[in-house]
């Protein structure tokens, strides 16, 4: 294996593991406790989004997927494999972690700045949030838990089509 591969692969392996985590992270724990906080909530994810949560997410993510096709063309269209079951299976398993960074980059990533940007105009007012705060506030964390979801359960699958791709 050339040197190439062996980078392109620890780009692809660290990018994923960090992306596939953070998703189940966001989605089965900060989200749930955003909602259960209420309008603190919002003021959570500020406190995450001024951590740059989304930006590292967005680069792990880009270096994933990048690095992903380099390894799809070496791997397998170079070699002419894209018609074994393996080469089908790291192809769909691409396609589908190409669909989850759209749903990433698309919705959850301008969701959380959203609802970080509403936590700190409602806490630079100083006073609980007015009816319509509270409803934005309540309609943005419905759409963070659902695209989370589906975010979280793409890479799922992409993640899972890759582990056994090569066996197939
Ligand atoms: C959520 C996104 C993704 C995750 C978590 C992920 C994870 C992984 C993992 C853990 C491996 C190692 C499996 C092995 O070598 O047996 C792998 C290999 C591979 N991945 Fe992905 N991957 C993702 C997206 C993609 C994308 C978008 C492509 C582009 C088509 C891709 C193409 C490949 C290829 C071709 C290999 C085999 C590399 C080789 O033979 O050395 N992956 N991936």
């Amino acid at each position: 294996m050339d040197i190439l591969t062996i980078l392109l692969r620890i780009l692809h392996i660290f990018g994923g593991v960090f992306w596939v985590g953070a998703a189940w992270l966001i989605t089965f724990f900060l989200a749930p406790t955003a909602a259960a906080l209420g309008p603190e909530g919002g003021k959570f994810m500020g406190a995450l989004s001024a951590r740059k949560m989304p930006i590292y997410i967005s680069i792990a993510a880009l270096v994933t997927l990048l690095a992903g096709f380099a390894l799809y063309y070496i791997r397998i269209i170079v070699p002419g494999l894209s018609n074994t079951t393996a080469g089908m299976v790291f192809g769909l398993g691409g396609i589908i972690g190409l669909v989850a960074g759209g749903v990433g980059g698309g919705i959850v990533g301008p969701t959380t700045t959203k609802m970080a940007a509403l936590g700190a105009e409602i806490a630079r007012g100083g006073k609980p949030p007015t009816p319509e705060q509270a409803s934005q506030l309540s309609a943005l964390q419905k759409r963070l838990a659902s695209a989370s979801l589906w975010n979280a359960i793409l890479v799922t699958l992409a993640l899972l089509a890759m582990s056994v791709a090569r066996y197939l």
